[in-house]
């Protein structure tokens, strides 16, 4: 058990890639307070990770508004009595170009993708600062690091998300908190058919492109969900301000 007695938040955790890490945190030892807009999905989460014989609480919130950040933090801590891991998971993403893009759905997506970021440290970190440490993980993305077309505003997003992260690092590495972003490629989750819908192409064949790497494939969320686990746990002791790659090959 690579994270025993420690005390996790993990958002967007109703949705593919929340969902699997917060069930390999749980497995590995953790408390889980798995967040997400979609309350209902969150509590049948918990329900798996109660079945499964672990410690599990749900928390309905909107991660870009700052009082249910407080919320989420201050229930998490009312219920664990800490914070260890924090996983900054919950994104949306847009199909636009600048052109097609509102000012309002631009917004939305920082508030969503970045803003939520900002927020949830800004009330973590002095909790984690208090214990000794912690460690932060941010999920980026590949288009994070590099563009990708008709997602202005979600590249944009994942990049502040990958810089944040290094800017967290140096603030909150003599406190003992590490702050690593992951940067999935394609993964299998009901993003990638979002994404399909909005662009109006054919699931099939946007999820067979979505294999085109080299590895073959696209990523599976536990194939995430482990790369997360191992930011979160000890093992990663030294590693912080990083920009963690997974993702079959793609960005190579
Ligand atoms: P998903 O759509 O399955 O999960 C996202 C979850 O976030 C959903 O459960 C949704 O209800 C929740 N959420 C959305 N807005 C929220 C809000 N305002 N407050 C709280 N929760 C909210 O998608 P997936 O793939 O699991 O995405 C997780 C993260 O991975 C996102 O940040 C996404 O941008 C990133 N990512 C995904 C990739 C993929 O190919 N699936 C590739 C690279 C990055």
């Amino acid at each position: 058990m690579r994270l025993e007695h420690k005390k996790a938040i993990v958002t967007g955790g109703a949705g593919g890639i929340g969902r699997a890490t917060a069930m390999a945190l749980a497995a590995e030892g953790a408390e889980v307070a798995v967040v997400d807009l979609n309350g209902e999905a969150a509590d049948a989460v918990v329900a798996e990770i109660r079945d499964a014989g672990f410690r599990a609480i749900g928390v309905q919130a909107d991660v870009s508004s700052e009082a249910d950040i407080e919320r989420v933090v201050a229930t998490t801590v009312a219920e664990f009595g800490g914070v260890d891991v924090v996983f900054n998971n919950a994104g949306i993403i847009r199909r636009t170009t600048a052109v097609e893009t509102s000012a309002e759905e631009w917004d939305r997506v920082f508030g969503v993708n970045v803003r939520s970021i900002f927020l949830m440290c800004k009330h973590v970190v002095p909790i984690m600062a208090a214990a000794g440490g912690g460690s932060i993980i941010n999920t980026g993305s590949g288009w994070g690091l590099k563009g990708g077309g008709r997602a202005i505003s979600y590249c944009a997003s994942k990049g502040a998300v990958v810089n944040m992260t290094r800017a967290l690092a140096i603030d909150h590495g003599p406190q003992g908190i590490r702050v690593n972003s992951v940067n999935p490629g394609d993964v299998n989750t009901g993003m990638l058919r979002d994404e399909a819908q909005q662009l109006g192409e054919d699931t099939a064949a946007f999820l067979a492109e979505a294999a085109d790497r080299p590895l073959r494939r696209m990523g599976e969320p536990r194939e995430i969900a482990a790369a997360v686990v191992w930011l979160a746990s000890d093992e990663s002791s030294y590693v912080t301000g990083s920009a963690l790659v997974v993702d079959g090959g793609g960005i190579a």
